[in-house]
């Protein structure tokens, strides 16, 4: 394990496995999920989804991770199921692309931060202009992946260990600020009403689908981040309160997401159905609302925590074809980083091109059986989040359980957590990733591929 490196205390796998997890998922991508599923409605289901079906997935990923101490790829193979790597070959890929898109947003996020120093409250009203302006969206992207590239290159312990412990709770506090200052405005009631009172007839099968991809992508699932991170976790730790703590920190800062923004969103009168702008049209008015002192101080330490929580998730997007580079193709891990770093940089320029700049990416497909076309940004989450995510996910947890076999699985879990022999808990994830989880993923999986490669809408 020396060789590799590893995290240096139980705290800091915790933390860094939920800095993965807590990013633009939680804060950007949550808000407007909630506002275009119906509010309240998709928050339960959601809530549901990361606990019932997400948290199961999360423990089998760790202990695969943490059993061979190898790369997503690797594991499989240490395992001695050399023909299922290709489960990590998915992962590795799905990382790929969805850390090209990611990393645009956390770029405009960076942006924002320095808007907001300036004190550009104004901003909001032209999201669309700063999206379409290159210049900006491509050095802010650059600087995001070098960042990104500068901390991966650092290695577990002194890099992302270290980053993770102090940026959560610095964003957790400012959060809070936010939430309370949130309720003072005026139709803050209407807003939270929305989002914590349920209409249960809002819950319908697209509903289920978007919640559920929502909670699988916020939770780093899917994809063999979280058998990385695994793989340098030492064998005392307690793989399922490990995984408690994580999920309760992603969907608690998901929580306090919405719990900020729908009074906000309200307060200005603007639809909560805003979709990928909501954040960026929604807040610099209200930070401009606190005055113009106040309001750079907030605002742009708003932008600068939010930049953080999305590099704490690119360093895990990027360790994972990483890791797989340096362990099987063995190149040097700093060589390693900056080539793929480049590679997934130049992925990300169509989807920097996709808001407006160019007319082919933003317009780039048109689904067989689609009304209109889709930007190309779009098209890729499609690929990444939307099949590549819930495929690995059915693939790792059906070959946790019929492959690799659940006893030995539990046999993991019990290093660290000597009493989860027959635990209620065991007979769970015993049951969820024998059935639940692979039938409802790969279901979600074919649903995907049906309605947006093959214009089938099922629903
Ligand atoms: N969970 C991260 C977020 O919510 C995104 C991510 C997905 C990171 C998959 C790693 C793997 O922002």
């Amino acid at each position: 394990m020396a060789s590799r490196g590893g995290f240096n205390s139980r705290i800091g796998f915790i933390a860094a496995a939920a800095c993965s997890a807590v990013g633009l998922g939680n804060i950007w991508k949550f808000p407007f999920e909630v506002g275009n599923g119906g509010g309240a409605a998709f928050v339960v289901i959601y809530l549901a989804f990361a606990f019932l079906l997400c948290f199961p997935v999360m423990v089998t990923e760790i202990a695969i991770g943490r059993k061979t101490q190898k790369n997503p790829v690797g594991a499989f193979t240490a395992l001695g199921h050399k023909n299922w790597r290709f489960i990590g070959i998915l992962g590795v890929l799905a990382g790929i692309f969805i850390l090209s898109f990611y990393n645009v947003v956390a770029g405009w996020a960076f942006g924002y931060f320095v808007e907001m120093i300036r004190g550009n409250f104004a901003i909001g009203a032209h999201f669309s202009d700063f999206i379409t302006n290159i210049i900006k969206v491509g050095g802010y992207g650059i600087v995001f992946m070098a960042a990104t590239a500068m901390i991966v290159s650092k290695g577990i312990s002194g890099g992302i260990e270290k980053a993770s412990k102090i940026l959560m709770p610095t964003l957790i506090i400012m959060m809070l600020g936010l939430v309370a200052y949130s309720f003072t405005l005026p139709n803050a009631g209407k807003g939270i009403q929305f989002y914590l009172l349920p209409d249960f007839s809002k819950i319908t099968l697209p509903v289920m689908y978007r919640a559920l991809g929502q909670a699988f992508f916020s939770l780093s699932l899917g994809m063999g981040a979280l058998i990385t991170y695994g793989s340098y976790v030492s064998k005392r730790e307690n793989i399922i309160t490990s995984a408690v703590y994580i999920t309760l920190a992603d969907v608690g800062i998901a929580f306090l997401a919405g719990l900020m923004m729908f009074p906000f969103v309200f307060s200005q009168g603007i639809p909560p159905t805003g979709g990928p702008g909501l954040i960026f049209v929604t807040l610099p008015g209200i930070f401009g609302s606190l005055g113009s002192t106040l309001g750079v101080i907030i605002g742009s330490a708003f932008f600068l925590l939010l930049s953080f929580a999305a590099l704490t998730s690119t360093v895990s997007l990027l360790e994972v074809p990483v890791s797989y580079v340096v362990d099987e193709i063995k190149i040097k891990r700093k060589v390693a980083v900056w080539l793929v770093a480049g590679l997934v940089f130049i992925l990300g320029i169509p989807s920097m091109l996709a808001n407006g700049y160019s007319d082919f990416f933003t317009h780039f497909i048109t689904y067989i059986g689609a009304e209109k076309a889709t930007d190309f940004m779009t098209f890729i989450s499609h690929v990444a989040n939307e099949t590549f995510l819930p495929l690995g996910g059915a693939l790792i947890v059906f070959f946790a359980a019929y492959i690799w076999k659940k006893e030995n699985l539990n046999k993991e879990i019990e290093e660290g957590f000597p009493g989860f022999k027959g635990t209620i808990i065991e007979r769970y994830i015993d049951f969820a990733i024998s059935y639940l989880a692979p039938l409802v993923l790969f279901s979600i999986f074919i649903l995907t591929v049906l309605d947006r490669f093959f214009g089938v809408h099922v629903f």
